[in-house]
């Protein structure tokens, strides 16, 4: 899986990063050939003593991520404000140490299923299968050790990594090849691409699970959203969805028009007293559209998702208690971030009126996702 550097339309050199993850205990001799733009340096040792290196991608306005090989993480995102100062807009911590211990996913790869399917259970060719439970009675983020947790590692000259999943990992059917590329465009855009194929049917839904604060510290409430969304998916008291698809027209999940996150969260009572809602986003056709746009008004950074799925999951960060100590001993509490996770509706096993996430020996699953900054 050799890829070279593309040279983009619009002249600017596209660098792939290339994450390779594997079954345990079968670390891939892949090298790595470093690239204009991607500059690899060491994260840190796992217990086993395996290396986890990061690579560090970086544009003509300067604007720089870095993704290291545990859990295909994006461990950084440093982007421009309106006076061209870059500060860094994702959650997570300086060194390997805090991403081997508990914490909710910053910044990772989430598969093999994104979100929640109720109590891990699903019906598939008239089998029934038990995905690992990690969130009370339900299965969460593809179980106990999902993909976030994986090593992965970039593979011959390429950037590119990819994950052998063995069957029957964390309870899903099929050996699962899955692959994520990061690019950085000099638009200020963070383009992440997945793509997936199965020896047996199995459900796939990947996405990533970056935690955004605009501001680089302090609350999110501050930041307004536009949602293209004229539909969400209500959820029960353990985030299931209940299987309605709701109008948001005349509720506090009404993003049409950009409106602050603070606005309305109090009257967002129960668990998890924050958004944490799959919005359906409007005119599905699995081609690239706006999904969402965010801006902190006091940074003048703004954030566009671009994804080709049909749902967004916005997460307010309600799990957030000031218990984890992140970059720089920056302490996380409530709100210190939200997430706007592309995906298939979270459950879609279960819910025969979701689009489909089933992938069919044969077939390819594709999702795309960009992330584009401006300055207002
Ligand atoms: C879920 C939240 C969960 C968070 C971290 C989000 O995708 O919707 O309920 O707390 O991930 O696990």
């Amino acid at each position: 899986m050799i890829r070279k550097p593309v040279l983009g339309s619009a002249g600017f050199v596209v660098v792939l990063l290339s994450l390779v993850a594997f079954a345990p205990g079968t670390l891939s001799q892949g090298q790595v050939r470093e690239k204009a733009g991607a500059e690899k340096t060491i994260f840190g040792k796992i217990e086993d003593g395996t290396v986890i290196n990061l690579f560090t991608l970086k544009n003509a306005k300067g604007t720089t991520a870095t993704i290291m090989e545990y859990g295909a993480t994006l461990q950084g995102l440093w982007v421009p404000d309106k006076t061209g100062k870059l500060g860094d807009v994702v959650l997570g911590f300086d060194g390997l140490e805090g991403y081997l211990g508990p914490h909710p996913y910053f910044g990772g790869t989430i598969g093999r299923f994104a979100n929640r399917i109720a109590k891990g259970k699903f019906t598939l060719d008239g089998k029934e299968f038990s995905t690992a439970l990690n969130d009370g009675p339900n299965s969460l983020h593809g179980g106990k050790e999902g993909f976030n947790r994986k090593v992965k590692r970039p593979h011959a000259a390429s950037v590119r990594l990819t994950y052998f999943s063995p069957d029957g990992e964390e309870g899903f059917p099929g050996t699962l090849r899955a692959a994520v590329t990061y690019t950085l465009t000099d638009e200020n855009e963070l383009k992440i691409d997945y793509t997936a194929s199965s020896d047996k049917a199995t459900p796939v839904n990947l996405t990533s699970h970056a935690y955004f604060n605009l501001a680089g510290s302090g609350s999110v409430l501050d930041h307004s959203l536009y949602l293209n969304a004229d539909k969400y998916t209500p959820a029960d008291a353990t985030l299931i969805p209940t299987g309605e698809i709701v109008p948001v027209e005349g509720t506090p999940f009404d993003f049409r028009q950009a409106t602050s996150i603070g606005a309305r969260i109090s009257q967002l009572t129960g668990n998890p007293g924050g958004y944490d809602h799959n919005f359906v986003l409007n005119g599905w056709n699995g081609k690239l559209k706006l999904a969402a746009r965010l801006s902190d008004p006091a940074s003048g950074r703004q954030m566009e998702m671009w994804t080709t799925e049909p749902g967004v999951q916005f997460y307010s960060g309600n799990f957030l208690d000031g218990t984890i100590k992140g970059k720089q001993g920056a302490v996380y509490q409530k709100h210190a971030a939200l997430c706007l996770e592309a995906q298939h509706f979270p459950d879609s096993v279960n819910h025969p009126n979701f689009p489909t996430t089933i992938l069919q020996p044969g077939a390819i699953y594709k999702q795309e996702t960009v992330y584009k900054f401006l300055v207002n």
